[in-house]
C-alpha cells in the first residue's frame, strides 16, 4: 500500500534532513566564523592561498586544530581549498577581514559575543514570558551593559555601522533631502549614516543624537569624512528629551529596539520638536504580513534577537502605521530600498496637536 501524499509535492527527504540539519548546527558554524575572526585569521590570509602550516605560525596556533578550522571554513564556502592543504578566502569569507571595503568583521564578532548569545540559551523563557532576558543573565538591560564596557560598546557601535553600510550608501539615491536644512540622526551611533547623508547633500547640516557611549567613535567618523563644520553629536536620552532644530528626524533601527510603550515615547519626543512642514523619517526591515516562501531569516532572527535581549520587535506596515499614529505623525510614504538592502524607508509627518478648547 503506497503512503498517502499531501496535494504538494513532499521534498525529498534529503532535503528535508539538511534544511533542519543547517539548523540545528548554525549556532556551530557561527563559533566557526567567531574564531576565524578572534584568532585573525581572515586578516592573516589576506587575498593570498596560504599552506595552513604557514598560517598556523601567523596566528601562532597549532597546526592540526588550524586545518580542521579551516576545512570546516571550507565546507561553509568561506575558505576554498585550492590545492590540498592550502587554503584562500572566498568573496564571501573576504567579508571577514578588517580591511576589507564591506567588511563584516565587527558585526561578526559582536553578534557571536557571550553578550549578544547569552540570553538566546532562555530564548524558551522569552518565548514563555514575551519579556526579554538579558537582564535576567548581566544584572542590568542591554544598553546599560554596553555603557559599563567602553571596548564592547566600541564594538557594537562598529557592528552596527558596517550593518548600516548598504544603507548609507543607497538612502541618498532613494530619498531627496533638498526640502529640508538640517537632519538629526537621532541614536545615530558612529555617525556613519548620516556622513554619508551630509557627503551627498552639500547643503544640509545635522547632527548625531546619542548617549556618550552609542556616539563615542562619531566625532571621528564626522571628521574622516570632513563633515565636522557642518555636523556636531549631541548627547543625551531619547526617552527624556531630543534637542530642537531639525527639520527632518531619522530613527534607522531604534523603533525595532523597544516595545510600542517605548517606541511611542521615543516618536512622541520627536514630534515635539519637528516644526510642522518638518519630516520624520524611520529605516527599518518591515515584516510581511505573510512570511513568503522566499524569506530571508535574518529579519525574523533579529525579530527574536529583540525580544530575547531588549524587549523590542521587527513590525509590519500596520504596526508601523498605528504606532506612529498614536504618536501624532501620519505616514506619507512607505518604500523599500533595493532588496539587497532589505529596508524600508517610512516617511511620517507631524500631525497638529489638537488642544482642548
Ligand atoms: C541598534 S543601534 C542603531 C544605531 C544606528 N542608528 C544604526 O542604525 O546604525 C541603537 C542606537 O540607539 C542608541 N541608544 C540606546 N538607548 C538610547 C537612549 N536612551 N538615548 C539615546 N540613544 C540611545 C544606542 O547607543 C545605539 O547607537
Amino acid at each position: 500500500m503506497t503512503q498517502p501524499t499531501t496535494p504538494e509535492q513532499p521534498a525529498p527527504a534529503g532535503d528535508a534532513r539538511t534544511t533542519v540539519m543547517r539548523s540545528i548546527l548554525g549556532g556551530m558554524a557561527a563559533q566557526v566564523v567567531a574564531t576565524t575572526t578572534k584568532l585573525g585569521i581572515a586578516d592573516a590570509l589576506g587575498e593570498s592561498t596560504v599552506h595552513a602550516a604557514d598560517l598556523a605560525q601567523r596566528c601562532d596556533v597549532s597546526v592540526q586544530p588550524m586545518r580542521r578550522l579551516l576545512r570546516a571554513l571550507a565546507a561553509l564556502g568561506l575558505c576554498a581549498e585550492q590545492h590540498p592543504d592550502q587554503f584562500a578566502l572566498t568573496e564571501a569569507g573576504g567579508l571577514l577581514r578588517r580591511d576589507h571595503p564591506r567588511s563584516l568583521h565587527g558585526f561578526a564578532r559582536m553578534f557571536t559575543d557571550p553578550a549578544m548569545l547569552g540570553a538566546w540559551n532562555h530564548l524558551d523563557t522569552a518565548v514563555h514570558t514575551g519579556e526579554p532576558q538579558f537582564a535576567e543573565i548581566f544584572g542590568v538591560p542591554f544598553f546599560d551593559h554596553l555603557a559599563g564596557q567602553p571596548e564592547l560598546s566600541a564594538l557594537f557601535n562598529a557592528s552596527m555601522s558596517q550593518a548600516t553600510r548598504a544603507v548609507a550608501a543607497s538612502l541618498p539615491d532613494h530619498y531627496n533631502f533638498d526640502r529640508y536644512s538640517v537632519v538629526a540622526d537621532v541614536g545615530g551611533g558612529d555617525g556613519s549614516l548620516l556622513s554619508a547623508i551630509l557627503t551627498r547633500n552639500a547643503h544640509l547640516r545635522g547632527f548625531v543624537y546619542d548617549t556618550p557611549e552609542g556616539a563615542a567613535q562619531a566625532v571621528d567618523t564626522i571628521s574622516a569624512a570632513e563633515l565636522s563644520d557642518r555636523c556636531d553629536v549631541v548627547h543625551g536620552d531619547f526617552f527624556h528629551h531630543i534637542p530642537a532644530g531639525a527639520d527632518l528626524v531619522l530613527l534607522k533601527s531604534i523603533l525595532h529596539d523597544w516595545n510600542d510603550d517605548a517606541a511611542g515615547t521615543i516618536l512622541h519626543n520627536c514630534h515635539a520638536v519637528l516644526p510642522e512642514h518638518g519630516r520624520l523619517l524611520i529605516i527599518e526591515p518591515v515584516l510581511p504580513e505573510v512570511v513568503p516562501e522566499d524569506a530571508r531569516a535574518g529579519i525574523y532572527l533579529s525579530d527574536l534577537n529583540m525580544l530575547v535581549n531588549i524587549g523590542g520587535r521587527e513590525r509590519t506596515s500596520a504596526e508601523f502605521t498605528e504606532l506612529c499614529e498614536r504618536s501624532g505623525f501620519a505616514i506619507t510614504r512607505i518604500d523599500p530600498l533595493p532588496q539587497h538592502v532589505g529596508f524600508f524607508l517610512i516617511e511620517a509627518a507631524p500631525e497638529p496637536v489638537v488642544t482642548p478648547s
